[in-house]
């Protein structure tokens, strides 16, 4: 299956000025009415796809799987798990969407397998069988305790006891995610595979999940303690993961990943799930940008709603990116509370503008464009162990994996069975069909600025100067050849006037609210409680 790599990588790769959308299979759209979202859903749903108006899709693990994890706990990496579909329904979904010039970004989940992969089985069989190296396994610490400190993800130690063998197996999750030893060339020309696999059937790439456990200190040294600890927080925040996580040789492994993508003439894209602030996710890019394409850039999602501190990430994530990188941000996924339920309806409405106004490729969450809330979970139908193994702690992804409200019917045209979560949108009122008629609807809005952002290449490609302003606002621009683009953004629930540099006349282009006969701004800007606009200059 080799091939001779040669780099393909273009200057101007067609992720450059793509959005990229993510779909939580499970919860997408339900085909037989077992409740669980499927491939034959998704093909069901394709229109909606180029409808809205976006360019490639990331979809969450749909392989072979127990479903500890829903998914990434995966048991087998070459096939479809049954409640999703086949390999045929693969192939058609991927066929469909690139009918539509949509690409298929998969989810690749390298750190760990399922304890249920037969290679995990071999490995765990004996100390001498032929995969025993393909984990991480090691003798006990002192008194039979685990080799160290590091604390899995998912609560408790990353080390679980083998009776039978006697020794401990490291996972940075759950204990039924046991991590692969990527320092084991065996391991990687397996996972390499895997990536050919799917490319030979055509994807247009890959998300790692956590990429930045693929290397461990090699001596296990302890994590040190975390000074910021507070109580309440999960005891995983105990350490800093500086040993367990992020080491020096993670960028050797990517760069193995990325020669086998390269081999590849259709450009297909690295992504990887990075969790770091603005300043270290550089390295990620790798020396001569050789690592992924695209680390993801979570710091929006953190950053307090207020116009310095955004300035600031903003800021500080061009400073840092090496030449030639290009910037991503991130406003929402499967692991995170929804941005609605953070900053509220209508400043859910500025997240997105800003999301889709700034330089560099925008990752955009199934539902946030609906401003789908987080959904209040009865204990009974609470699903991900991460959340359930630390009660109390608010570590449970439930809320933001429920099922997208396509109509208003009793399971809004998801399922004709029971859902295996209870359905987003808290009621009538947020599904797509409400939505798509309503002109000042959220989803309206997020597709007319997609269209927006898609013919205009000062907002797709063109550079971003921030602009000084007083009070919580924050002003822009975006330049690309001749074209130039003012954003403004009210990130407070009160009437502003503003006065900014460079932002002097315009024709309004774009807002959030309604605008009739005041297309034209002067030198005083007037915005309504939480409005956003967009200028051309
Ligand atoms: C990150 C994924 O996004 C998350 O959902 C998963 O639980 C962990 N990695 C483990 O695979
Ligand atoms: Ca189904």
């Amino acid at each position: 299956m080799t091939r001779a790599v040669k780099s393909s990588a273009k200057a101007d790769p067609w992720w450059h000025d793509a959005v990229i959308y993510q779909v939580y299979p499970r919860s997408f759209q339900d085909s037989n009415g077992d409740g669980i979202g499927d491939l034959r859903g998704i093909i069901e749903r394709a229109d909606y796809f180029s409808w809205l108006g976006v360019d490639a899709i990331w979809f969450s693990p749909f392989f072979t799987s127990p479903m500890v994890d829903f998914g990434y706990d995966v048991s087998n990496y070459l096939d479809v798990d049954p409640s999703f579909g086949t390999l045929a329904d693969f192939d058609e979904m991927l066929a469909v969407l690139h009918a539509r010039n949509i690409r298929v970004i998969l989810d690749y989940v390298p750190n760990h397998t399922s304890d249920q992969h037969p290679w995990f089985a071999q490995s765990r069989s004996s100390r001498e069988n032929p995969k025993r190296d393909w984990y991480l396994w090691r003798d006990p610490g002192a008194d039979g305790r685990p080799p160290n400190n590091w604390q899995s993800l998912a609560g408790g130690s990353s080390w679980e006891f083998d009776a039978d063998t006697r020794q401990y197996y490291c996972h940075t999750f759950l204990k039924q995610q046991c991590d692969l030893n990527w320092r084991n060339p065996a391991v990687r020309e397996a996972m390499h595979d895997v990536l050919r696999f799917w490319l030979e059937r055509g994807v247009d790439g890959f998300r790692i999940d956590a990429v930045g456990c693929l290397a461990k200190d090699p001596a296990l040294r302890d994590d040190p303690p975390n000074p910021h600890f507070r109580p309440g927080d999960p005891p995983f925040a105990r350490n800093i993961m500086v040993n367990s996580a992020n080491g020096p040789d993670i960028m050797g492994f990517v760069g193995g990943i990325r020669k086998v993508l390269e081999a590849y003439p259709r450009d297909p894209i690295l992504i990887g799930e990075v969790y770091l602030k603005t300043g270290e996710i550089a390295p990620y890019y790798g020396a001569e940008l050789t690592g992924l394409h695209l680390p993801t850039n979570f710091n929006l999602l953190w950053t307090p709603w207020k116009a310095a501190p955004i300035l600031e990430v903003i800021g500080a994530y061009e400073a840092v990116l090496p030449v030639g990188a290009w910037p991503d941000w991130v406003m929402g996924n499967h692991d995170q509370p929804r941005i609605a339920s953070r900053l509220g309806r209508a400043q859910a409405r500025i997240a997105m503008l800003l999301l889709l106004t700034l330089r560099g490729t925008p990752i955009l969450y199934y539902g946030d464009e609906l401003g789908l809330e987080d959904v209040a979970i009865p204990p009974d139908k609470l699903r991900d162990p991460f959340g359930t193994n630390l009660p109390g702690l608010n570590q449970g992804r439930d809320p933001e994996r429920c099922p997208m409200p396509w109509d208003d019917t009793p399971n809004a045209g998801f399922t004709t069975g029971d859902p295996w979560l209870p359905i987003g949108g808290n009621g009538p009122g947020l599904s797509v069909e409400r939505q798509r008629k309503d002109r000042s609807s959220m989803l309206s809005m997020t597709r007319d600025l997609l269209a927006l952002r898609r013919k205009e290449p000062a907002l797709s490609r063109g550079s971003w100067t921030p602009l000084p302003i007083e009070g919580e606002a924050l002003a822009y621009l975006r330049q690309h050849a001749g074209s130039r683009v003012g954003v403004l953004l009210n990130l407070e629930d009160e009437h502003k006037r503003l006065r900014v540099a460079e932002i002097t006349t315009g024709n309004v282009m774009f807002s959030t609210h309604e605008r009739q006969g005041r297309q034209r701004i002067g030198q005083d800007v007037e915005l309504a409680p939480n409005e956003g606009l967009i200028v051309a200059l």
